[in-house]
Parts: C-alpha cells; structure tokens; sequence
C-alpha cells in the first residue's frame, strides 16, 4: 500500500531524512519510532505531499507523491503534530468543511459526517465551537477529519501527544479500531503503544532507517545473542550463588551470567550466551550440579531496550510525548 525508496529530505543545514527505503502492507498498523528530530515528522509530511522530497520517492496506493499528489490525497488522511482547527468554527461545520474539501458533497457529506462523529466519540460535541474542545476532544476531530473521506491511508503525527492517560487509552483503541480498513502509520514516543498498537515497527534515528521489522522478531533479532532467564533453587533450601554463576559460566557458549532476583530459595539468573547455544546444556549442568531447575525460559527484550540499543539515545519518556501539549 505504501513504497518508499530512498526517500530523502535535506535542508541547508541538515539532511532530516537520508536515503529511507520500506513497504507498508494493506490494511497493517505500523509505529513510526524515533527519538526528537529524527525526520518522522519530515518523513510524513512527504508522504502526504505537503512536503517535496529532494530526492528518492514514494508511491501510496500505486500512486506517486511527486507526480499525482491530487490522486495520494485522494486516499490519505493526515492528522498533523498539531491538528489545524479553526476555532471559531464548530465541529460539526469543520467537519462538513472538511468533507467539501475532500470533495463530499449531498447526502454522502451528511452521511459522512455523523459517521466519523460516532466512530471517533465526538458527536456530544458537534454543536461546540472548536476553541472551547478540551485537548482529547480537539485531537479526536483530529482524527474524525482525517477519516471523513473514508481514506485507504491514515498517516499520524503522534496521535496521543498530549492526552491524559485515559484518552490516550481512549484514542489507541479507537486507532486500532481503525487498522483492518485503513493502511495505518503513527508516529510516537510511546514505546508501549507500539507494543500494544501495531504490529509492524520503523525506527530511524538522525534521519536513517535503523530497523524495520515485526515487534515480535524486533525482540528477537535485537541482539546478536540470546538471553535466557533460568531459576534455580538449591535442595537443601540454600544455594552458593557464586557456585552456580562459576558452573554456569563454564557452559561452553555462555557470555554472560547474572544474578537477577531471589525469592525465598528460587533464584533467577539471566544468561547471555552466542547464537544457537544449546538450552539443553544449561539445563543439564544444572541438574548434575544437584540443584532445582524451576524454570528455564527466553528473555525477551522490551521494546525501550532494542531501542536504546538501535539509536543509542535516551529512550523517549511520557514527558517527551507530551510536548506536543504545550
Ligand atoms: N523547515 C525546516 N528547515 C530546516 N530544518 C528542518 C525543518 N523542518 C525540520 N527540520 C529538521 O529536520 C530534522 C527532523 O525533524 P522532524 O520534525 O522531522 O523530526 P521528528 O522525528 O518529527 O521529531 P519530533 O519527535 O520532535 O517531532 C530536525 O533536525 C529538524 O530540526
Ligand atoms: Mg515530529
């Protein structure tokens, strides 16, 4: 649904996107993740023909952004980092404006407009001047507008910037709601929106494409090693922690052993190791020594991790994602 090639955005100063390349399938949600200034903004805002590339492309539903931006509009909704509402307008008047805008016309308007105000929880406000919407409500028309005409694409710029915790729940599952209909990318600082919204990841970082993958085999590939969590509890009640990371260390494979928590006489350890080490040794070396193996089990990376590790930054904060607030 969605092709970029080489897609690349320089300014006088800086390159805000450098040479990105990747697909987005029909009907998929994706997160668009990156630390300030990383070019997701700059990158949409190409996509949606508001800006020209200076160079590379893309094509949204087989069309070309640089050849037939009228047809790309045609088929994208775009809520921008900061919706443009006109605040003496009322939403249900923005709405039908909207809609004439994106060529709706006659009952199909009419038809229209109710419904992206009951999709998107906005009709108790239909008659309400735009400037007096709270925050959660002005992002809501937000995205009513962007879906009016029923778009294949929805391209969004932090859609929960901004939002107190429970419209940011409220906002997510009406997104998700979406997905399925519409080819989705959202962009975010929230690392566990992505994990619980979509289920395709881009990262980029300082304008380049640093992963693009499932959530699923993001935390997988993170790392060039594996990493198990095993507990282990002694028979007798007690165990020699030095003892068991000495014999677990000895394990031909293993990189790393560390103590991570204890509970009464259940410890868990955390073993790092290279790629296609055998669990099997592990478990063997634990039960030779005379110990307990309780569980044995793969570590799996949160999403903040793969991203500190791919961009070496700060990992964004919920701080950072309200920015937009202001
Ligand atoms: N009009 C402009 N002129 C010059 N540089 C720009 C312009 N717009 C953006 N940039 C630069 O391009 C880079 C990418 O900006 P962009 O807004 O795309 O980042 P972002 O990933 O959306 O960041 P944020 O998370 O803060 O919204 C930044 O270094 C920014 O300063
Ligand atoms: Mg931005």
């Amino acid at each position: 649904m969605i092709t970029v090639k080489e897609l690349t955005k320089r300014y006088a100063r800086n390159t805000a996107v450098d040479h990105i390349s990747f697909e987005v399938q029909k009907g998929q949600i994706v997160g668009f993740l990156g630390p300030n200034g990383a070019g997701k903004t700059t990158t949409m805002r190409m996509l949606t023909c508001f800006l020209p590339p200076t160079a590379g492309g893309a094509t949204v539903a087989g069309f070309d952004v640089l050849e037939q931006p009228l047809e790309v509009k045609k088929r994208i909704g775009y809520l921008p980092e900061s919706p443009p509402l006109y605040p003496e307008m009322e939403t249900g008047e923005y709405l039908s404006f909207v809609g004439k805008l994106k060529g709706l016309s006659g009952a199909e308007l009419g038809k229209q407009v109710d419904y992206v105000c009951e999709r998107c929880a906005v009709a108790d406000v239909k008659n309400k001047l735009l400037g007096k919407l709270s925050k959660g409500y002005r992002q809501r028309v937000g995205l009513a507008q962007a879906i009016i005409h029923n778009p294949d694409v929805l391209i969004l710029d932090e859609p929960t910037a901004g939002l107190d915790p429970k419209q940011i729940n409220e906002t997510r599952e009406l997104i998700k709601g979406l997905a399925g209909d519409h080819t989705i990318i959202l962009s975010t600082h929230i690392l566990p929106e992505v994990e619980q919204t979509c289920e395709q990841v881009i990262i980029i970082n300082k304008g380049k494409l640093v992963a693009t993958d499932s959530v699923h085999n993001l935390q997988n590939r993170a790392r060039g090693a594996e990493t198990v969590l095993v507990e282990i509890a002694g028979r007798n009640g007690s165990l020699e922690m030095v003892a068991v990371q000495s014999r677990l260390q000895q394990i031909a494979g293993v990189s790393r052993v560390q103590f991570k928590t204890s509970h009464g006489n259940r410890n868990v350890f955390e073993i790092e190791s290279q790629k296609g080490f055998v669990r099997g040794d592990l478990a063997r070396a634990v039960v030779e020594a005379g110990w307990d193996l309780n569980e044995l089990r793969p570590a799996a990376m949160s999403l903040e991790e793969i991203f500190l590790q791919l961009t070496g930054s700060e990992a964004p904060t919920e701080q950072a994602a309200t920015k937009g607030a202001q």
